[in-house]
């Protein structure tokens, strides 16, 4: 560091464009960024950042929407190695990827860009991600830190949470990723948390990202995230993307005292890790375009959700005459909009996959309406045993930068359905969408409905084998289908305005909602059907440490296929008048079984899976007391239920003045210290309970105004005996 100046380090602590940082000399090179997150979005040099649409042919593969359906981190782990590949291939240093926001509210127009509802989920896959893509010695650049959860007003919007929230719903996967998969890079959220930008909060870059959960790496902005350099730096952002041309400014910061040069040798020095990390990264040629088609394939497949399977419609069978209708079925939709959009090295779909069978357009994608083409697909139809009817959202419905406003399919979709169900016996809806779209109105039409998210380049091929039967569908849903918009949490509160986001669902997202409340949903989170059936049982839980417990189950498969059972873990209270969620995913393992097959699952639960944050001890908290292990194929699913015990962490809250009679009551040393105060009193236990209870809400120091003896004095000298200095 001292062999550079001052203009030197200011110089690294911004891009030099909008894809490189800043080289210094022969001895400092510049590295190349590039999206991200399921495929390289890498341009040709000097390429600008809106520049979308033009970048060089890579793999697409499924966005996180239909990976985190996978629920299967092994594979997430071999996508990662698979985008480090062609980053290696490419020349590209830090792949922008995975995002892991969660997905608040099913109108964010990025959340096929994100994993799941859930911070387990998110984490766990978030990280396979990430290790993958770092076993090659390329860095990834875990996104966007944090409570980036809507496009609307993204770059200004204050997301108002509650710390509860934020430290069980939107930073944990974050964390986990952080402690587990220890990522190169993280960058940092356009939006403000609770008033402040996340570029220059430091409380969240310094303070919980490095000091608390120890990452060691570099934060960099999201592109354009930065609005004063000088309070970013102080805060621990690291990198500014892409530049603004104000190095100038960091410069005269430090040389007039306002800004400590420490501050910049730090940020400067992580740049300077970073190159060192990276410099070992593998180069190659190119790749095998073949077998990267193929991975794409396989995780397209393993993401598909089979919804709804009645009377066994699917897999089609031998000798049916099968018609696709749906133009997304010849022009698929694989992909989202914004910064992720990818050029493929090729492009599968579904219609020619399955052969090319009888085929219909049957509506418009710009949803204009055209009696022709429904009347074309009402006639293929009505020729067919079975109809493949592709539904989903066009292009400009979703995407990076806007929310949607509706979940509801295009209108002349709907029709076209229902025109074509009074033709056709067995229709089997295949779906196209990257944030989830209602099916309440309109299921009651098909027999079958594949989910299908956004597949990436080899979605149509894998959607003709899991259609076919030759793969049986694997994936589950990692976000709940509500029945309408207006049954989602957040609904009342999405996206705000006036500058601000209220997140009055607090730790209620998904189904930590809707399983509290026991409220109907259309499919719940976990949900989804194979061409098999699997049974549960020998469930053995026990405490095997001081809150560490382990939860073994046989799961075996009793249907006639090799299928996938993906086996979920919750743990849940049980409360007549919930005070959290009440049960939240905790582990999930798949596994694929052949038919009469059974394997014995293990998992294991540490006391931070019954923790809650405390706002007032800063700190998680755990409780003494019961609660029940669950295990099963959904949260609505659970097959098996067993009892465990914690003894808690032991913590009591400090007394003070203002702690109520029931507070010291609950205190070991209270109750003690009260108690010796009060023998000979009239017993607690003759007191008419009413009153009693009335009692228990008032802070002891209130005691001393309703003139019962207990003066403030006394009060003192309780607290000061509780605290020990009396
Ligand atoms: C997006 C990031 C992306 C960056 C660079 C931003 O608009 O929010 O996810 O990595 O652009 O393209």
């Amino acid at each position: 560091m001292t062999d550079l100046t001052l203009e030197e380090k200011a110089s690294l602590t911004s891009g030099s464009d909008t894809w490189h940082t800043t080289p210094v000399g022969e001895a400092v090179p510049a590295l190349t960024l590039s999206d991200g997150p399921h495929g390289l979005r890498r341009q040709a040099e000097q390429g600008d950042a809106l520049g979308l649409g033009n970048s060089v042919p890579a793999t697409c593969f499924p966005p996180a929407v239909a990976l985190g359906s996978s629920w299967d981190a092994h594979l997430a782990h071999r996508v990662g190695a698979a985008l480090a590949r062609e980053a290696c291939a490419l020349g590209v240093d830090v792949v922008l990827g995975p995002g892991v926001n969660i997905k608040r509210s099913p109108l964010c127009g990025r959340n096929f860009e994100y994993f799941s509802e859930d911070p387990h989920l998110t984490g766990v896959m978030g990280a396979a991600v990430v290790t993958g893509i770092q076993s090659l010695g390329v860095g990834a650049c875990v996104k966007h830190f944090a409570v980036n959860n809507q496009e609307t007003d993204r770059m200004r919007v204050s997301a108002d949470v509650d710390e509860q929230s934020l430290r069980e719903i939107y930073l944990p996967a974050f964390e986990r990723i952080v402690r587990e998969a220890k990522p190169y890079t993280v960058m940092c959220s356009y939006n403000r948390i609770n008033g402040v930008h996340a570029s220059q909060n430091r409380w969240l870059l310094t303070e919980v990202l490095r000091e608390e959960w120890g990452f060691d790496g570099l934060v960099m902005s999201d592109w354009g995230a930065v609005n004063d350099r000088v309070a970013a730096l102080e805060a621990g952002l690291d990198l500014e993307m892409p530049p603004t041309g104000t190095d100038e400014e960091i410069v005269e910061a430090v040389r007039s005292g306002r800004l400590p040069e420490a501050v910049l040798d730090l940020a400067a020095g992580r740049l300077l890790e970073l190159v060192r990390r990276v410099e070992g990264r593998a180069s190659f040629e190119g790749w095998d375009l073949d077998a990267h088609h193929e991975l794409a394939r396989e995780a397209a497949r393993a993401a598909a959700v089979l919804l709804k399977n009645d009377g066994d419609v699917l897999p089609l069978r031998q000798g049916q005459r099968v018609a696709v209708v749906g133009e997304l079925a010849r022009t698929p939709r694989y992909q989202g909009g914004g910064s992720s959009h990818v050029v493929p090295t090729r492009l599968d779909n579904a219609w020619e996959a399955l052969g090319r069978p009888a085929f219909a357009a049957g509506y418009r994608l710009d949803g204009q309406p055209d009696a022709g083409l429904s009347r074309e697909a009402v006639a293929a139809a009505s020729a067919a045993d079975v109809t493949l009817v592709f539904l989903g959202l066009p292009e400009a419905a979703e995407s990076e930068g806007f929310d949607r406003t509706t979940i509801e399919l295009p209108a002349v979709q709907v029709a076209l359905l229902r025109e074509v169900a009074e033709v056709c016996p067995k229709i089997v809806v295949v779906l196209a969408n990257g944030g989830v779209v209602s099916v309440a109105e309109w299921q009651e039409h098909a027999s079958a409905i594949l989910e299908g998210w956004l597949l990436g380049q080899a979605g149509g091929s894998a959607l003709a084998d899991l259609l076919t039967g030759a793969h049986s569908p694997s994936g589950r849903l990692t976000e709940t289908i509500p029945n309408r918009l207006a049954d989602v949490p957040s609904h009342l509160h999405f996206p705000g305005g006036d500058g601000h986001v209220r997140y009055g669902e607090g730790r209620y997202v998904g189904y930590r909602h809707y399983d509290t409340l026991d409220a109907d949903v259309a499919y719940p989170f976990g949900h989804g059907l194979t061409y098999s059936r699997f049974t549960y049982s020998d469930l053995d839980a026990r405490e095997t440490g001081s809150d560490e417990w382990s939860v073994e189950v046989t799961v075996t498969n009793t249907g006639e296929r090799f299928a996938h059972e993906v086996v979920q873990l919750y743990v849940a209270f049980d409360e007549e008048r919930p005070s959290r969620p009440r049960h939240e995913l905790r582990g999930f393992a798949k596994v694929g079984l052949e038919p009469g097959d059974s394997e014995r699952v293990r998992f294991a639960l540490s006391g931070r899976d019954i923790a809650q944050w405390s706002v007032s001890r800063k700190g998680w908290r755990i409780d003494a007391g019961s609660f029940t292990v669950e295990v099963g194929a959904s949260s609505r699913d659970i097959r098996l239920r067993a009892e465990l015990t914690s003894r808690g962490d032991g913590y009591a809250a400090p007394l003070d003045r203002m702690s109520t009679l029931g507070e010291w009551l609950a205190h070991p040393e209270g109750s003690r210290a009260l108690k010796q105060l009060l023998q000979g009193a009239p017993g607690l236990d003759r007191t008419d309970p009413a009153l009693l209870r009335l009692a228990m809400g008032i802070p002891l120091a209130k005691f001393a105004t309703f003139g019962i003896g207990l003066t403030s004095e006394v009060v003192d000298g309780l607290v000061a005996a509780v605290r020990g200095d009396g």
